[in-house]
């Protein structure tokens, strides 16, 4: 019996669990995805996502430990516990999610168009850059990715580890157009004015969710309270402002 109560503890040992046990929230994401996370100059990381999980970091009485992860190897760190969870703004799609569960998504957003100031006025929308003549680029394995094979396949696609590198070739005019989701696209083109210009309204429907491991339910139920108490109570819409108006 009690080899049984211990392969039972073992089956319910979850995250919550390991929270509980390391004192630590260790959340992974990728740096440079404004505003969710980005790296400070003083070296700290900020932002929507990091904000979020120093709350609920908070409500656990645990302590955030910020886990910095390139993006193609995040569900990776997370199926091998390298974090607890992956709060990163990761779109909610079949693919991954036959990898990991999503908690309801936290936010919705979409794919929009960082754009080289030449092609202002003749390119209108997406569509318009479907055709051989226009070089696009995007970070490696997120939906923008996806977005340029499946809808602009007739494009050349050129993919950059980092966002601030795709958006830099549009800049320098070695690519036409960017694809990524709009907070980005827009805090991006604001900042490089005359050198770029947008088309933000957004052309997919994507939902953000944060991704834990599989077959953890007591984690999910968690993630979903959490979500839905500061979201009723003015946490959520706070942090939100902080980070969404400017
Ligand atoms: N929402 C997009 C995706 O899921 C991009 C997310 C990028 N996130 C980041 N932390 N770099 O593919």
């Amino acid at each position: 019996s009690s080899l049984l109560a211990l392969s039972a503890g073992f089956a319910n040992a979850g995250t919550l669990d390991d929270i509980s046990e390391s004192g630590e929230l260790r959340a992974c994401f990728d740096a440079g995805y404004m505003p969710f996370e980005m790296k400070a100059k003083n070296g700290q990381f900020i932002g929507f996502d990091v904000d979020l999980g120093k709350l609920m970091a908070k409500q656990m009485e645990v302590k955030y430990v910020p886990v910095n992860t390139a993006w193609d190897g995040i569900i990776p760190a997370l199926l091998t516990g390298k974090c607890d969870i992956i709060m990163a703004g990761m779109t909610v799609n079949a693919k991954r999610n036959m990898r990991v569960n999503f908690a309801d998504p936290y936010i919705t957003v979409g794919q929009s168009i960082l754009l080289n100031p030449k092609h202002e006025g003749k390119v209108l929308s997406y569509k318009d850059l479907n055709s051989e003549e226009f070089t696009i680029a995007a970070k490696l394995g997120t939906s923008g990715e996806q977005v340029i094979k499946k809808m602009l396949s007739k494009a050349t696609y050129n993919a950059f580890e980092t966002q601030t590198d795709a958006a830099l070739e549009v800049v320098n005019g070695k690519a036409d157009a960017m694809i990524y989701d709009m907070p980005f696209i827009s805090i991006y083109a604001a900042q490089s004015k005359g050198k770029t210009t947008s088309i933000l309204e957004p052309f997919t429907y994507e939902p953000l969710g944060w991704a834990v491991k599989q077959g953890d339910p007591d984690m999910l139920n968690f993630l979903n309270n959490f979500l839905r108490q500061i979201k009723g109570d003015g946490d959520y819409q706070r942090i939100y402002d902080k980070w969404f108006k400017s």
